[in-house]
């Protein structure tokens, strides 16, 4: 079975599905096989993959439904890891996306209304360590401001909850948006940047939290 990985927040434009394609890319170049699960009824990370002309770097299937935990098995067992788009708000498919999940990662973009908000998913995690003792849950902070302490000050407001932050941070960078338009990642328009670097920095987190 493969690696699932939920991108969750109740909170919306906190970076769920720029993550969710970024981290699913970045595990692509490694050559996993990644499956990309659009669970929000928005379908954002649907909209990015028919919005790219180049060869897709890997499926995105849209199951936006507190079905996902049961469902999953039949559409994914054929892949090595799974990265599931989260939903703002409906708190259904949020659950059944835990369900699913070996990992949820929180983004929080450095803000104290960010570090407030996290409480709704915080409580849906807990009440999920009941009976998913070993469900692995970290927050990323998003859309760090380079050379400001506001990062280092939202990682020590988070620390107020349970569960740990991924020592790299994603900062703001215009090229998350460019080049979602054209259904293209940060990847694509020059690996070599910091950006890019980032990412990487988080799928190898990532990995090292899931082996
Ligand atoms: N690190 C970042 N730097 C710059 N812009 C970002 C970054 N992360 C997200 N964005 C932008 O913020 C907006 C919201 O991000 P999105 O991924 O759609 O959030 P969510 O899925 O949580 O609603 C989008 O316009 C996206 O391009
Ligand atoms: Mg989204």
């Amino acid at each position: 079975m493969p690696k699932v990985i939920a991108i969750l927040n109740q909170k919306g434009g906190v970076g769920k599905t720029t993550l969710a394609v970024h981290l699913a890319t970045s595990l692509a170049r490694k050559k996993k096989s990644v499956l990309l699960l659009d669970a929000d009824p928005q379908g954002s990370a649907l909209d990015w993959a028919a919005a790219r002309h180049g060869e897709p770097l890997f499926p995105v299937v849209g199951l936006p439904k507190s079905s996902i935990h049961k469902e999953l098995p039949a559409v994914a067992s054929n892949f090595e890891m799974v990265i599931i788009d989260g939903p703002p708000r409906v708190y259904d498919v949020a659950r059944s996306a835990i369900m699913a999940s070996d990992l949820v990662l929180v983004p929080v973009q450095p803000s104290p209304y960010d570090v407030w908000a996290a409480k709704e998913i915080i409580d849906l995690l807990n009440e999920a360590a009941v009976y998913k003792p070993a469900l692995k849950k970290a927050f990323l902070i998003n859309r760090k401001i380079v050379n400001t302490a506001i990062g280092r000050d939202v990682a020590d407001a988070l620390s107020e909850y349970p569960i740990p932050v991924l020592n790299t941070a994603i900062c703001q960078r215009v090229a998350f948006a460019e080049s979602a338009t054209q259904g293209l990642t940060v990847f694509e328009l020059d690996p070599d940047m910091l950006a890019s670097q980032e990412i990487n920095g988080v799928a190898d987190e990532v990995q090292g939290m899931l082996s």
